[in-house]
């Protein structure tokens, strides 16, 4: 598996050197000048913990809770006084963990950020179902919050508990999402299972914009190698038919792509924190990504907060890029939205997208992964497919390793991917 990530790597940034994470922060992040820049905060508490999930959390005790977040606000004091001026960003996203379990502090987060970000594409918070209940819906929204996403894995009992979940009420759902209107209600489902079949998926997804959702994302499971779940992912050619399926389904519905794993019944929901050029993350595990370097926050809460109380910030590691490290980056996060745009590469780079990749484009045209129409390249639905297959070596050679080692240290010296 790795030979394919490896070779790949090898191949894109024409280089055999690997991507070295070191140790040594910066004290001062340059990113005034970056444009199209969003922001994530990163919550990582939960009532409970569920056995497949990779994402860095721990369980939910308010006094923990409270001193994490008040690191978190002199973190993004210490970040935002960088800046000379209040800086334009694109969106602010609350991942975890279970974000709400800080509902009541989300207000003076959202405050402390606008101080130093104007924020101009909206506010998105991810939800764990039970969360869903007219005064946290209420409070949510009071603070400014203007897309949900909310994490429902499947509706049915089979799939949940597969998965060790509880099992979201439909109906339940649909009362609470009436009372507090959000621009973006999205419902994240796992598929890929165990057993999981079309007519499962077409259940859920039929279902959920039944039920008040106006945006969906389907992603396939992946098995974390650090993690106690026991299921294993459908094999590669199940999952294409049931992705093939899944897409010309809610294509036909009239629901439009708007990412790999993303589906929109409205035009204004759109619900992504992965496709900006560059983002500024901030919590435990958050990353940054600027135009020469990818840093990551410590996993540990308490290092974390030891860290901010030192008057330091909390990274754990940094990539400097190669030009090809930070091309290769940006097209991999880019084509996630199933488009790549010529002029926007030129713009980022200074040099056309052809001329550092016209093999490559030339061979996925080619073998029909992607279009061009005009300036656009597009992925077409065989193009989605292997995205999807590639991401998941990807994810298993990288992240899985990456994090798999930041759960147990909190400053590692050094890791080579
Ligand atoms: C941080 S969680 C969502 C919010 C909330 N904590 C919850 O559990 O409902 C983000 C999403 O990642 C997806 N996810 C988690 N573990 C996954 C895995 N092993 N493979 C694929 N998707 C996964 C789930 O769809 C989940 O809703
Ligand atoms: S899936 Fe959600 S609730 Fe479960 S452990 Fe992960 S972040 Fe927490």
């Amino acid at each position: 598996m790795s030979i394919l990530t490896n070779a790949t790597r090898m191949w894109l940034t024409r280089s055999v050197t690997p991507f070295v994470f070191t140790d040594r922060p910066d004290r001062q992040l340059f990113y005034e000048e970056c444009e199209n820049l969003g922001l994530y905060v990163h919550i990582p508490f939960c009532r409970s913990i569920c056995n497949f999930c990779p994402y860095c959390k721990t369980v939910y005790a308010e006094e923990t809770c409270s001193r994490y977040v008040d690191a978190l606000l002199q973190e993004i004091h210490m970040t935002g006084q960088m800046l000379t001026a209040r800086k334009r960003v694109t969106s602010l996203y609350f991942g975890g963990g279970t974000p709400a379990l800080a509902a009541d502090r989300m207000k003076e987060i959202i405050e402390v950020i606008g101080q130093y970000y104007i924020i101009t594409e909206g506010i998105g918070v991810e939800l764990h179902p039970d969360n869903v209940t007219p005064p946290l819906l209420e409070t949510l929204r009071n603070a400014g919050v203007t897309k949900i996403s909310i994490g429902i894995q499947s509706f049915q009992e089979k799939f949940s508990s597969i998965l060790g979940r509880g099992i979201a009420e439909p109906s339940v759902l649909s009362a609470g999402l009436k009372t507090v209107p959000f621009e973006t209600i999205s419902m994240d489902f796992i598929f890929a299972l165990p057993g999981q079949t079309f007519e499962d998926l077409k259940n859920d997804i039929d279902t959920a914009f039944q039920y008040g959702a106006n945006h969906i994302a389907i992603y396939p499971f992946i098995d974390f190698t650090f993690t106690s779940s026991t299921v294993r992912p459908l094999p590669k050619k199940e999952k294409r038919v049931l992705l093939d399926r899944i897409t010309a389904y809610c294509l036909d519905q009239g629901y439009v792509r708007t990412s790999v794993w993303t589906f929109s019944g409205e035009k204004q929901a759109v619900y992504s924190s992965m496709t900006r050029d560059n983002f500024l993350g901030f919590g435990c595990s958050a990353a940054t990504l600027l135009k020469d370097q990818f840093k990551i926050n410590t996993f540990s809460v308490e290092a974390y907060i030891s860290r901010i109380l030192a008057g330091q910030l909390p990274t754990s590691l940094t990539l400097r890029f190669t030009l090809r490290q930070r091309m290769v980056y940006y097209l991999f996060w880019t084509a996630y939205s199933t488009q790549v745009d010529r002029a926007d590469f030129e713009k980022f780079f200074g040099v056309s997208l052809e001329k550092m990749y016209g093999l490559e484009l030339a061979a996925a045209r080619l073998l029909g992964f992607v279009t061009r129409q005009g300036n656009v390249y597009r992925m077409t639905a065989k193009g989605a497919f292997y995205y999807h297959y590639y991401e998941n070596f990807y994810t298993l050679s990288y992240i899985d390793i990456m994090w798999g080692i930041m759960r147990k240290e909190a400053f590692p010296k050094r890791i080579e991917l």
